[in-house]
């Protein structure tokens, strides 16, 4: 056991009220319980976190600031950079090789289309690996795509695009079939069925899962799909730094950069799909993130150089179970599905301050009030604070063995450091997980430069102001299949001119105008840790 003496010590507080807590219900909160809450708590509502943007269609648009400084930085190359020989030349190219824009390829290379996916990392190395709890999708006969539009509506703040809400959840039932397909192992019953957990906000069980690596079960099987397909090329490690327009303004390609040799060239393609997903890398107010090591909201600095449209940009997911102790996994996920199974969120005193499973920027802003007004989290010897959440409550609630068996990867992530979070609770606090907004899209997930498609997390509209648990593996199905079946009717009519980069030349003078000098190369590629001291 690595939990200090002081923590032993602690634990039996929270022990002490276990079984009472087993037989209470906490209520939910009031909508006005959770605005004033989310107004004075949250890290979004936190006014000197965010600047405007001074440069580009969006100027004055607010962001955070460390994305307000890439989406403001200097670009890779100049506009006189040579597009005269294109290294390489495709239908379709995809840029990013998460759960998105393999979806987009697969349905691309069923229209037909010759497809490239480049990537900055390995195939795969993205958040949808990362992604543990679940995807949801309305497909019991007391649910519908209605009951789940509502969730996600009410979730976001009533803020999201309609449209888009309404192809998630009408698509979902069929992702979720299209996965099996594909070969993706849900947990199910010994009879069958698919078994389903509610996730925060969620009024109905719908959270279909594998374990609590859901998202790894999902991106091996798209993968391994995408690695059988002959019309579909990988080429990893290559992230894209620009991308290029013909002169009527039509996206034609992108400029990569060799990862290892450092070298830029350029590619051609009919059409672009942008599925670079988002920035938890760029740790927002300091927060440790879950994102994988990639995530540096790159797209969201290439596609706005070159115009396109953003949305709530302004609104961070920070999940509220962050791991917070040992050190070693600081941020790291502890999967809200914990919670769906039954662990309450304690204080130092053994008490539940908050129903456990609120939409999750109320849930986090909770967990931020206990420790940093009330003073009743755990301070750990590093000075972070965290709260327990009552993880041995869930084989008391289900049957003995439920916790190993549906949290595997959670239970040997613990172990390594000798806590058996079956038999002790565990210590957690909010981490930066998802990026709510992106570049603003369309049902076919069309932007407003032609030629341009965006999916998954880079994406924005969809989730509004807050996105529910479950939404994000489905958001990357439906939208990447969406991308792929836009790109499938798109590229075999498309016809693109002599590419230019001139959009670096307006850019250039836009940033001299607004006396912006920051030598920040952008996108940055990679988190610069060293800077960071
Ligand atoms: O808590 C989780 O397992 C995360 C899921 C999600 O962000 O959708």
């Amino acid at each position: 056991m690595t939990y200090t003496p002081e923590m032993l010590e602690n634990i039996k507080q929270v022990e002490a009220t276990r079984s009472q807590r087993l037989h209470q219900t906490f209520p939910a909160m009031s909508l006005e319980e959770r605005t004033k809450l989310l107004n004075t708590f949250h890290p979004d509502y936190i006014k000197e976190s965010m600047r405007e943007i001074r440069i580009g269609v969006e100027k004055g648009s607010r962001m955070p600031n460390e994305l307000a400084d890439v989406v403001e930085g200097r670009p890779h190359i100049g506009a006189d950079f040579d597009l005269s020989q294109p290294e390489f030349e495709t239908d379709v190219l995809i840029i990013g090789g998460g759960g998105a824009g393999a979806s987009a390829a697969l349905m691309a290379e069923e229209a037909g289309a010759k497809v490239t996916i480049v990537t900055k990392l390995r195939f795969g190395d993205a958040n949808t690996m990362m992604a543990q709890g679940g995807i949801q999708a309305a497909d019991r006969p007391n649910d519908s795509p209605a009951i789940h539009y509502l969730d996600v509506i009410g979730g976001g703040h009533f803020d999201n695009f309609p449209d888009l809400v309404e192809a998630l959840v009408k698509d979902a039932p069929q992702v979720i079939a299209w996965l099996e397909q594909l070969g993706v192992m849900f947990d199910k019953t010994p009879d069958g069925t698919m078994m389903e957990e509610h996730g925060g906000g969620t009024s109905r069980k719908r959270m279909h899962s594998a374990r609590d690596y859901s998202g790894a079960e999902i991106m091996r099987t798209l993968r391994d799909e995408v690695r059988n397909r002959p019309n579909i090329t990988v080429i990893e490690f290559c992230p894209a730094v620009e991308l290029v327009a013909d002169k009527q303004g039509r996206v034609c390609g992108a400029v990569l950069m060799n990862l290892e040799t450092e070298r830029y060239f350029f590619t051609r393609a009919k059409v672009v799909i942008l599925s670079t997903g988002g920035g938890g890398r760029l740790h927002y107010q300091g927060f440790p993130t879950t994102n994988h090591y990639g995530a540096t909201a790159d797209g969201i600095a290439m596609a706005y150089r070159l115009g396109a449209k953003l949305a709530f940009l302004d609104t961070m997911q920070y999940h509220p179970t962050g791991a917070a102790y040992p050190e070693q996994i600081l941020g790291l996920l502890v999967t809200e599905k914990v919670r769906g199974l039954g662990a309450q969120p304690v204080n130092i005193k053994g008490e539940q301050f908050v129903y456990p499973l609120e939409p999750r920027d109320v849930e986090a802003a909770a967990f931020l009030r206990e420790c940093k007004e009330r003073h009743l989290g755990v301070v750990t010897p590093t000075g972070q604070h965290a709260v327990w959440l009552d993880t041995p409550m869930i084989d008391l609630l289900h049957e003995p063995g439920t916790i190993e068996k549906a949290l595997p990867a959670m239970v040997r992530q613990y172990k390594r450091f000798n806590i058996d979070m079956t038999k002790v609770p565990i210590l957690v606090y909010p981490t930066l997980h998802y990026q709510n907004g992106g570049i603003a899209i369309n049902a076919d997930c069309e932007t407003n430069i032609p030629g341009l498609l965006v999916a998954g997390e880079a994406s924005g509209g969809v989730h509004g102001r807050n996105r529910l648990m479950g939404n994000s593996l489905l958001d990357v199905c439906v939208f990447g299949r969406r991308a792929g079946l836009t790109a499938g009717r798109y590229y075999k009519d498309a016809k693109p001119g002599e590419p230019t980069l001139a959009h670096l030349e307006t850019w250039k003078k836009q940033r001299d105008e607004a006396g912006i000098s920051t030598p920040l190369r952008s996108p940055i590629l990679l988190p610069d840790y060293s800077r960071k001291g």
